[in-house]
C-alpha cells in the first residue's frame, strides 16, 4: 500500500510542534530524529527529517508529496507550491531591522545600503516593489551581528519574540511579511496519496478547530 511522504522541519523552531500535532492527530511515530526518515505505526504516512531550506526543492522535485513548513520558506523558495492548511503555529514576520541609533524615516532610506539576509528573494521583491536599489549580503544565520560587525547597514530576517534584535540593538522598522507553519503539497502527488493527505488534512482540520 501506498504512504504519503511529509517532509518536516529536522532541527529548529517548527520541529516540536510538527510532531505534536501529528500527534494530536492520532498518528504515532516510531524514531526520532535522529533517523532521518520514520514510519506512522497506525496511518500510511512517512516522515522525512530534512533541512528547512531544502524542502521546497523536495516539493517542487516530489521527492515528498508534503510538507509541514513555515510560510516565509516557501514564499522565499517555493514558486508554484501550493499551500493546503495553515497550521496555526510558528507565527513570526520576516522584517526589516536597522540599529537602533539610526534615523529612519521610510524605504527610501535604504537606497545604496548594505543589507544582510537569509531571505535575498524576498527582500529583492520588496525593494523592487519599493523602487529602491541596495547591496545584499546573504548568510545563512546570526543575521543580526551583520551591523554590529560592520558587514551591513541593515538586515532582514525572521522576527518572533523580538529578542534577537533587541539582544543586538536593532529596531525592527519593516514588516515584508507574517507566516505561519503551513501543509503545503507537491504539485507532483499521486491521487492515490493525495487520498491519503485529504485523510490528514480532514484531521488536522478537526484538531485545529478544537484548539481555537
Ligand atoms: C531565528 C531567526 C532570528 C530569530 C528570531 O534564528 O533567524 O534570528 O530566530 O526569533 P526571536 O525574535 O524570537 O529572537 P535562530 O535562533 O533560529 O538561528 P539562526 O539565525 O542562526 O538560524
Ligand atoms: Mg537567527
Amino acid at each position: 500500500m501506498s504512504k504519503l511522504k511529509i517532509a518536516v522541519q529536522k532541527s529548529g523552531r517548527l520541529y516540536d510542534d510538527s510532531m505534536k500535532i501529528l500527534k494530536d492527530v492520532g498518528i504515532s511515530i516510531d524514531n526520532g530524529k535522529d533517523q532521518l526518515k520514520a514510519s506512522a505505526k497506525n496511518f500510511p504516512l512517512e516522515v522525512f527529517y530534512l533541512r528547512n531550506g531544502d524542502i521546497p526543492q523536495y516539493l517542487k522535485d516530489g521527492v515528498v508529496d508534503a510538507a509541514i513548513i513555515g510560510e516565509n520558506v516557501l514564499i522565499e523558495k517555493g514558486d508554484k507550491i501550493s499551500v493546503v492548511e495553515k497550521l496555526g503555529f510558528s507565527s513570526c514576520k520576516v522584517s526589516i531591522a536597522v540599529p537602533k541609533a539610526a534615523k529612519y524615516s521610510g524605504v527610501a532610506d535604504l537606497e545604496g545600503k548594505r543589507i544582510a539576509t537569509s531571505y535575498p528573494n524576498t527582500v529583492i521583491q520588496f525593494l523592487e516593489k519599493n523602487n529602491v536599489k541596495a547591496h545584499l549580503h546573504i548568510i545563512n544565520g546570526s543575521v543580526e551581528i551583520a551591523p554590529n560587525i560592520g558587514l551591513a547597514d541593515a538586515i532582514v530576517d525572521i522576527v518572533s519574540s523580538g529578542s534577537t534584535l533587541y539582544k543586538n540593538g536593532l529596531k525592527e522598522v519593516e514588516i515584508l511579511l507574517k507566516s505561519e507553519a503551513v501543509l503545503a503539497v507537491s504539485p507532483l502527488i499521486s491521487p492515490e496519496n493525495q487520498q491519503i493527505l485529504n485523510k490528514l488534512q480532514f484531521r488536522l482540520q478537526s484538531v485545529l478547530r478544537g484548539r481555537q
